[in-house]
């Protein structure tokens, strides 16, 4: 093992929390290092989310990293939810004081920051996964990782786990978490074709749910709702695209424009929500400390909402010397996360049908129909959907 290093804030994981919080600690001259255990090229190119919301393009605008987000990214005003062979809309922004979503890739968003990252000359090591945090409970907790062959020991002051649900940090401590699981996964293909749609189309067939999601005006996002026993094997493009075609389809008429499958994974449903994001000096933030089903498009809108947080709370600890809002961060970030949980359960719910509960499925299209008769229901998924994390 190499001599002891040091910093101020030690960051494991270089997910779009961990890339955000570091940006904004050097904005404010605060040491940190971002230890992440896969190559560049691996994080740089992993398919994820897709919708921004309102608040958190503005964050990413408000800290330098909305510049390319700004040119390339959609921003869609409404949003199609389709169930019962119709089509309706819900005009997201004419419900929530001109808000809009933002659709852009989340690769994108980490290949933004990491340019930041590099630009600054601040440390970020790739390749290097943490194999130990130690000392949470201490004033100068410390983190072993190995790089090329070594194994390094660098201590800080904070340790900011941000390093998914897959990571090291949540197993530290008297970790508590409460869980669901579904008995559903998503297949998501990204497809080299044009999208046959300008608004993202959520679709409850009596098949199963489908999204119709993009990248670009070339490049189109598809997603079906599957067993949860199911494989990759199970899903041949010939058996994807039928799928999709049936289950997006309206009144016999179909709506897809197929491409080569790009890539493709499947991706299970589920809610995790640790009972705490602060344990002494090591702070959770992300999917670390979350997992929501994606229905609701807030996995990273989350994540860089609880780094919003984080940031503030850890600047007011070195510049004020007021280590309130860190104590306070877990309760203010925990209330946030189960409405995000909330949310998410609601449409999946709403959205992926059971096919044998006849009393599920009737439930599930009251709930659809009461969405466009209602306009305070509407209202609600409108502001939910937009900008739930600025709320
Ligand atoms: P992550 O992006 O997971 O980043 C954590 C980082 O930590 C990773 O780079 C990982 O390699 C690194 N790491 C882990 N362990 C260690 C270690 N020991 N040492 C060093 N580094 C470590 N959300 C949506 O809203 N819509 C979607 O369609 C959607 N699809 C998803 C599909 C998949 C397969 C997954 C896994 C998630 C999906 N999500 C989706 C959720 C969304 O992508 C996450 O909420 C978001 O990535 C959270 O960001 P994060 O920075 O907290 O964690
Ligand atoms: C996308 C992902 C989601 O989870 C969602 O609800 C909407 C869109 C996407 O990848 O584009």
């Amino acid at each position: 093992m190499t001599a002891t290093q040091k910093t101020q804030v030690i960051i494991v994981g270089s997910g779009p929390a961990g890339l955000l919080l570091g940006h904004l600690l050097n904005l404010d001259g605060i040491d940190n290092i971002i230890i992440e255990r896969r190559s560049r090229d691996h994080v740089e190119s992993r398919v994820r989310a897709g919708v921004i919301e309102h608040g958190i393009v503005q964050l990413l605008r408000d800290v330098g990293a909305g510049g390319r987000l700004d040119r390339e990214g959609l921003v869609h005003h409404g949003v199609q939810i389709w169930f019962d062979d119709q089509r309706h809309r819900i005009p997201l922004s004419e419900l929530a004081e001109g808000r809009a979503i933002t659709v852009y890739g989340q690769q994108e968003v980490v290949k933004d920051l990491i340019a930041l990252r590099l630009a600054s000359g601040a440390p970020i090591e790739f390749n290097a996964p943490v194999l130990e945090i130690n000392g949470h409970a201490s004033e100068s907790p410390s983190v072993v990782y190995e790089s090329g062959g070594t194994t390094i020991q660098i201590r800080g002051d904070y340790v900011a786990g941000c390093d998914g649900s897959l990571g090291i940090a949540n197993r530290i401590g008297d970790v508590a978490r409460v869980e669901r699981s579904y008995p559903f996964a998503w297949l998501g293909i990204i497809a080299e074709a044009a999208p046959a749609t300008e608004e993202l189309i959520y679709a409850r067939h009596s098949r199963g749910f489908a999204l119709y999601s993009m990248r670009s005006p070339t490049i189109s996002r598809l997603y079906l709702g599957i067993s949860s026993r199911d494989t990759l094997e199970e899903w041949s493009d010939d058996r994807i695209w039928e799928e999709l075609h049936t289950r997006l389809a309206t009144e016999g008429n179909t709506s897809i424009n197929e491409g080569p499958i790009l890539e493709r994974s499947i991706a299970g449903l589920r809610n995790v929500v640790v009972t705490s994001m602060r344990r002494g000096r090591l702070l959770l933030a992300g999917d670390a400390a979350h997992i929501v089903p994606p229905t609701g498009a807030k996995g990273m809108n989350a994540a860089l909402a609880d780094v919003r947080d984080l940031h503030r709370a850890l600047r007011a600890a070195y510049r004020d010397h007021d280590d309130h809002l860190l104590e306070g961060y877990s309760d203010l970030a925990l209330e946030r996360n189960w409405r995000a949980a909330e949310f998410s359960t609601y449409m999946t719910q709403m959205l992926h049908p059971y096919p044998d509960d006849p009393f599920e499925s009737t439930v599930q299209l009251t709930r659809l129909r009461q969405l466009f008769v209602n306009p305070e229901i509407a209202t609600a998924l409108s502001r939910n959907y937009v900008d739930l994390n600025s709320l």
